[in-house]
């Protein structure tokens, strides 16, 4: 999908569908669309609620554009959202109409205005890449219900375009980012495996000048592992820790390790899962997506930050070989860890992956995961729960979420949790009671990160993948976290 823009009027694009944004209860006064509008009954109907849509084909010229007048919500509680879920739902239509060129006029109007053109711009943009998302991989029939968008011209009132390009340039790349992360959590469990994923990642991390590096089994264990070693015994697929390193061209502002979730396949182990929840459990590994997806956007983006990322990478799977409830790890930290769940498995890769990160003491460390049933209990698939030792950090991340248009909510680290993973015969246990089990998970987290570090948790069980359209997305993966990681980034 290619963007440009241009300071033409709307009667002047040429393109195979003009799309018009309203708000509810506004008519497009003055515009080319109003005049023409003017002339039919059945666009008296059209209210501009979300997701509303009128197409309208001038009956005088064949030759002439489709009109789409498409509905944003009430504008008191409009946002950069409603712009951008409106965007994915336009695509969506497009591209069942077939029309491979689309000519758009930006919305004006109270909650836009404060926002910037750059803003408006890229949030258009990531919702309609977001909303031409199709995973068809696997699919015989191949995309026979229609063809993707090609071109988009973005349609000026006033001379902006510098802010303009800027804004697309970043749409573009924030969507792209996340639609990454969301074909790899897309693909089947068997397909990608971690060795399969550190594949991809050497391919894709040359390819955009990103550092990798892979420690595969043998040196895991040299370098003392445990918990990612004692997750992926059960498995016959080789786990590994994948190392992204990008390094902007300037000076940093500051160094950041992301450090991601990357169970390509969670069973449960031998605390086996019920069939219903084993269901999507190849999402489980879409805290690694999300980071990779970061990794690469970086160099495109010019970051001016340091940024390391891990995957840590198994699959959690039973098995004769597998660890057992009752088996005590000893991971990177050098802490010890009773298994009494191996349900509970993501923590105990993440506890090498972040003591890891944390050696080359960076200004930050955040990791991504999709940690928690609990979260998603607490939280359900709208919103990622966040876990920080910092309040500068949380804020600034809060931040960040409201710029990208996803959501993050604050949950507490009570100390008082932590007799619930006190073990009797090691340092820590990895699972703790039913209650509270987001907040145990961030402890357990938080003890493998030095005091005095700035990190933070983020748990995307809940919108990494949904079982329902939700904002610019169908079901299945969402890239959660990619452009909130991004604006963070870009922030510093
Ligand atoms: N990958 C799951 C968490 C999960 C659950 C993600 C549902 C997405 C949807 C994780 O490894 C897990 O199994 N967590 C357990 C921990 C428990 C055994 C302490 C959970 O939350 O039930
Ligand atoms: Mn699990
Ligand atoms: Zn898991």
């Amino acid at each position: 999908m290619r963007f440009q823009c241009s300071q033409k009027a709307l009667d002047e694009a040429s393109a195979d569908v003009c799309v018009v944004f309203a708000w509810c209860g506004e008519t497009p006064r003055g515009s080319a669309l109003h005049r023409l509008l003017a002339r039919r009954s059945e666009a008296d109907a059209f209210r501009g609620d979300p997701g509303e849509m009128f197409l309208y084909h001038a009956p005088d010229s064949s030759a002439s554009p489709r009109y789409l007048l498409v509905g944003l919500g009430p504008e008191a509680r409009g946002n950069l959202e409603s712009l951008r879920t409106a965007a994915a739902a336009v695509s969506r239509r497009v591209w069942r109409l077939r029309a491979r060129t689309l000519a758009v006029q930006l919305p004006t109007g109270g909650p836009l205005r404060g926002a910037g053109a750059d803003a408006v711009v890229q949030a258009l943009a990531e919702g309609l890449m977001l909303g031409a998302f199709r995973f068809d991989a696997y699919r015989s029939a191949g995309s026979g219900d229609g063809k993707p968008l090609r071109r988009v011209e973005v349609l000026l009132r006033k001379q902006q375009r510098a802010l303009v390009q800027q804004g697309l340039r970043r749409g573009v790349s924030y969507a792209h980012a996340t639609n990454l992360a969301r074909n790899l959590v897309m693909e089947p469990p068997s397909n990608l495996t971690p060795m399969r994923m550190a594949a991809i990642v050497r391919k894709e991390a040359r390819r955009v000048g990103v550092a990798c590096k892979v420690m595969r089994r043998a040196e895991l264990g040299k370098r003392g592992m445990g918990g990612i070693l004692g997750v992926s015994r059960g498995s016959v697929e080789e786990p590994c820790l994948i190392h992204l390193r990008y390094r902007p061209r300037r000076r940093a502002a500051k160094h950041v390790v992301l450090v991601g979730k990357g169970i390509t396949f969670d069973s449960g182990g031998l605390s086996l899962k019920a069939p219903a929840s084993m269901e999507a459990m190849k999402y489980d590994m879409g805290g690694a997506a999300s980071v990779l997806a970061v990794m690469l956007a970086l160099p495109e983006l010019k970051v001016p930050v340091a940024v390391d990322g891990l995957l840590c990478m198994s699959e959690n799977m039973p098995s004769g070989a597998a660890q057992k409830p009752g088996d005590v790890l000893r991971t990177y930290s050098g802490k010890t860890v009773e298994v009494t769940n191996t349900d509970a498995e993501g923590r105990l890769v993440l506890a090498d992956g972040l003591a890891y990160g944390a050696q080359w003491k960076p200004d930050e460390i955040i990791d991504l995961a999709t940690l928690t049933g609990g979260c998603v209990v607490a939280l359900g698939p709208a919103g990622a729960g966040l876990m920080s030792n910092d309040d500068g950090l949380a804020q600034a991340l809060l931040d960040a979420a409201g710029h990208a248009g996803e959501k993050l909510w604050r949950l507490p680290l009570y100390h008082e949790y932590l007799d619930m993973i006190r073990s009797p015969v090691a340092d820590l246990k990895n699972s703790g009671a039913r209650w509270g089990s987001a907040i145990t998970a961030g402890l357990f987290l938080q003890e493998f990160v030095p005091s005095g570090m700035r990190w933070a948790h983020l748990d995307i069980a809940g919108p990494a993948f949904l079982d329902r359209p939700h904002g610019a997305f169908l079901k299945g993966a969402t890239g959660a976290g990619v452009r909130t990681l991004l604006h963070h980034l870009e922030a510093s």
